[in-house]
C-alpha cells in the first residue's frame, strides 16, 4: 500500500501531512510514502526531513500513478482528477457542499473520495475533524492580525504617560474560531463579547470569560447536527440593530460566522462599517462565502473612507503553515485508523464517519449531506 503526498498550489502554504505523521502511516500498515518534490517547502519542510522519516521524493506523476492513497487539502484541479483511476482513495478538505464542479470531477474517475471537512461533529470524529482543527489556526491569527493593524495597544496600560484602555473585541459566531478568538484575545488584554445564534454557545462563551451579547428569538434547530440554521426576518432586524449598537463601540470585530453550504449571513451592514470607530479593525474570515460583513472584499485588506481596515481572509491557515499542516496530518492519521484495518483497507460504509465523509465511490456519491446539496 502507497500513500502520496501532493504539493498544493500556489498561494497555499500547507501541505497535508507534516514528515513528524510519516512514521505514523508506516507503522500503520502503509508501506511506502511518497511525497512529491517540494510539497512541504512552503510550511517550511524540507524533502530531506520527509525522507529522513522514511519517505521516498518522486515528481507529481509518479505521485499521482503510483499511489493507492493519495492527499491533498484543497481539490485535485481538472487535469489531475483525470489521472485518478478506479480503485484509487483521494483525501483532503474539498469543500463540495460548495463546490459542484469538483464533485462532478471527481464522480468521472470512478476513485472512492473523501473530504473530511464533511465529518459528522460527533465526539468519536473530533480526532479526523479538520474544520474544527484548521478553525483553531484561524481563530487565533485572525486576533493577531487585528492586533497588528489595531492604531491601539490591546491590553490596558497604567503607565506614567497616562492610562491606556483596553481594546473592546466584538466576536461574531463563537464556533470553533470564535471560541479560539475570544481565548485569544482575552489573553491579550481586550475585553470581549461574542454573539451567535445557538443557544449552546452562551455557556461556551461565559466559561471563557467573554460577555454574550444575546438576542431573544433565535431558531435553534438541535437536527442541524450542531450547525446554526437560517434566521427569520424578524430576528435578523433586531439582530441588526444589537450588532449595529456593539460593533460602533468596539475597536476590533472577528467575523467567523458561517451556515455550512450557504452564503454567510450578512451582520454588519454598510452603514454599520460608517458608524465604527476611525482606526477600527475587522476581520472575516467568512470572507470566501460572502463575507459577514457587506463591505468585505475576498482575499484583500481594505481601508474605509472613515478608516476602517477591513481584512477578508478565509485562508488564515495557510499563515501558519507549520503547524496548521502538522494538525491536518495528524487529522489524516486518525482517519486511516478507520479505514487500514491490520494495514488492509477496508472501506465499511456502516461507519458514520466513512459514510459522511465519501463525496465519491464506485462513480457514486454516498455522503447523505451531499447528495441532499447536489440534487436541490
Ligand atoms: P461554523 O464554522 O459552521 O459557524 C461558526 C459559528 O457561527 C457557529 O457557532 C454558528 O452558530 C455561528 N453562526 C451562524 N450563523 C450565525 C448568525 N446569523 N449570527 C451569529 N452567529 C451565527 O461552526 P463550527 O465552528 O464549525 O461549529 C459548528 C458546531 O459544531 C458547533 O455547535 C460546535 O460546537 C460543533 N462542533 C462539534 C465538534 C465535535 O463534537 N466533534 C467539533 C467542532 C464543532
Amino acid at each position: 500500500m502507497t500513500l502520496g503526498i501532493l504539493k498544493e498550489s500556489e498561494g497555499e502554504q500547507r501541505v497535508a501531512i507534516a514528515p513528524e505523521s510519516v512514521s505514523a502511516l508506516l507503522k500503520l500498515g502503509i508501506q511506502q510514502v511518497i511525497v512529491e518534490q517540494g510539497a512541504g517547502s512552503s510550511a517550511f519542510f524540507s524533502d530531506a526531513t520527509y525522507e529522513a522519516q522514511g519517505a521516498r521524493i518522486a515528481n507529481r506523476d509518479t505521485v499521482l500513478k503510483d499511489s493507492n492513497i493519495l492527499v491533498k487539502i484543497h481539490p485535485l484541479n481538472t487535469d489531475d482528477a483525470q489521472k485518478l483511476s478506479a480503485g484509487q482513495i483521494l483525501i483532503g478538505q474539498m469543500n463540495p457542499l460548495s463546490n459542484r464542479g469538483v464533485v462532478e470531477d471527481l464522480l468521472k474517475t470512478k476513485a472512492s473520495v473523501f473530504s473530511l471537512d464533511l465529518a459528522p461533529r460527533s465526539t468519536r470524529a473530533q480526532a479526523l475533524d479538520v474544520l474544527s482543527s484548521m478553525a483553531t489556526v484561524s481563530g487565533y491569527k485572525a486576533v493577531l492580525l487585528a492586533a497588528t493593524h489595531l492604531p491601539t495597544f490591546f491590553p490596558m496600560f497604567m503607565t506614567a504617560a497616562g492610562t491606556i484602555k483596553p481594546a473592546k473585541v466584538l466576536i461574531l459566531g463563537a464556533g470553533v474560531a470564535g471560541l479560539q478568538a475570544i481565548s485569544t484575545a482575552k489573553r491579550l488584554g481586550g475585553v470581549v463579547e461574542a454573539f451567535d445564534v445557538r443557544a449552546a454557545a452562551k455557556e461556551e462563551v461565559l466559561s471563557l470569560g467573554a460577555k454574550f451579547v444575546e438576542v431573544e428569538g433565535a431558531v435553534d434547530d438541535k437536527a442541524a447536527g450542531g450547525y446554526a440554521v437560517e434566521q427569520t426576518e424578524e430576528f435578523k432586524q433586531r439582530q441588526a440593530q444589537l450588532i449595529h449598537d456593539h460593533a460602533a463601540a468596539a475597536d476590533v470585530i472577528i467575523c467567523t460566522a458561517q451556515i455550512p453550504g450557504r452564503k454567510a449571513p450578512v451582520l454588519i451592514r454598510r452603514e454599520t462599517v460608517a458608524a465604527m470607530k476611525n482606526g477600527a479593525v475587522i476581520v472575516d474570515l467568512a470572507a470566501s462565502t460572502g463575507g459577514n460583513c457587506e463591505v468585505t472584499e475576498n482575499g484583500k485588506t481594505i481601508r474605509t473612507e472613515s478608516g476602517v481596515c477591513i481584512i477578508g481572509d478565509s485562508n488564515l491557515p495557510s499563515s501558519i503553515p507549520k503547524d496548521a499542516s502538522a494538525m491536518f496530518g495528524k487529522n489524516i492519521v486518525n482517519f486511516m485508523k478507520l479505514i487500514l484495518i491490520k494495514g488492509e483497507l477496508t472501506l465499511n460504509f456502516e461507519d458514520d464517519i466513512i459514510a459522511a465523509t465519501c463525496i465519491a465511490h464506485e462513480g457514486q456519491i454516498v455522503s447523505e449531506r451531499l447528495k441532499a446539496v447536489m440534487a436541490g
